[in-house]
């Protein structure tokens, strides 16, 4: 699985976001730099990895090389792709080289931001984070994970926040195709409402729904 780079405006898009709480978890943060970002705007923000454990020197090395390896993923399904956000694909590859900068920076000063983890066990107490931003696993990668794990998952992200769980996007990464089970999954979430909220981004075609979970 790539250990992509998404920037902070890009995430602000992806979960419409206005205003930050106080307490925001990025699962799966990758490479991205929203936390980074977000602590900079006085955030206390987390972000959250398997991809953490690797040693520093491979860390840097898995995301650089996820750019090249996401430009073919995107020239291989080109008519599943719109470029009406990011504008074209020499923009898309600017925000993510900045981030991916970005995020290397930060997790070399202030590693204690960046927590080795994997759902769908997460090591925080329940209720940690106001807010809990999901960009680019479940769903994403129903090829990898199946229903029992993404319905684990949902679970967990609930489980750490206090409030408010955002995922993006509902399809599957490629040519996206839609995930058949998720409305079945959402009925299963007891105590959860669950809303299917349109977004301002869109980069595959269609893809401009987040999944909003409070509780
Ligand atoms: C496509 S990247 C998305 C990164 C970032 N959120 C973004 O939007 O650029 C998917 C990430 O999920 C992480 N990942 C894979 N399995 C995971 C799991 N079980 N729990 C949490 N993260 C996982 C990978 O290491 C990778 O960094």
């Amino acid at each position: 699985m790539l250990v992509t780079s998404r920037s902070y405006v890009e995430y602000e898009a992806m979960f419409d976001l206005t205003e930050l709480p106080d307490s925001v978890l990025d699962c799966c943060a990758g490479g991205a730099s929203f936390t980074a970002e977000a602590v900079e705007r006085g955030v206390d923000a987390i972000a959250v990895d398997p991809a953490y454990e690797l040693p520093a020197a491979e860390l840097v090395d898995t995301v650089r090389r996820s750019l090249p390896a996401t430009a073919g993923i995107v020239d291989e399904h080109a008519g599943s792709f719109v470029w009406n956000w990011y504008g074209s694909p020499e923009r898309k590859d600017e925000l993510r080289i900045e981030a991916a900068d970005r995020f290397l920076q930060d997790v070399s000063i202030a590693p204690e931001r960046y927590v080795p983890g994997s759902l769908p066990k997460l090591p925080f107490e329940d209720g940690r984070f106001d807010l809990v931003l999901c960009s680019h696993l479940l769903f994403t990668w129903a090829d990898k994970y199946d229903r029992d794990w993404h319905l684990a998952s949902l679970r967990e992200l609930v489980r750490v926040s206090r409030s408010e769980v955002r995922i993006f996007p509902l399809v599957q990464q490629g040519a996206g195709d839609p995930v058949d089970y998720l409305p079945d999954l959402l009925a299963e979430l007891a105590g959860v409402t669950s809303e299917i909220r349109k977004v301002p981004y869109e980069f595959q075609a269609g893809a401009d729904e987040m999944l909003v979970l409070s509780h």
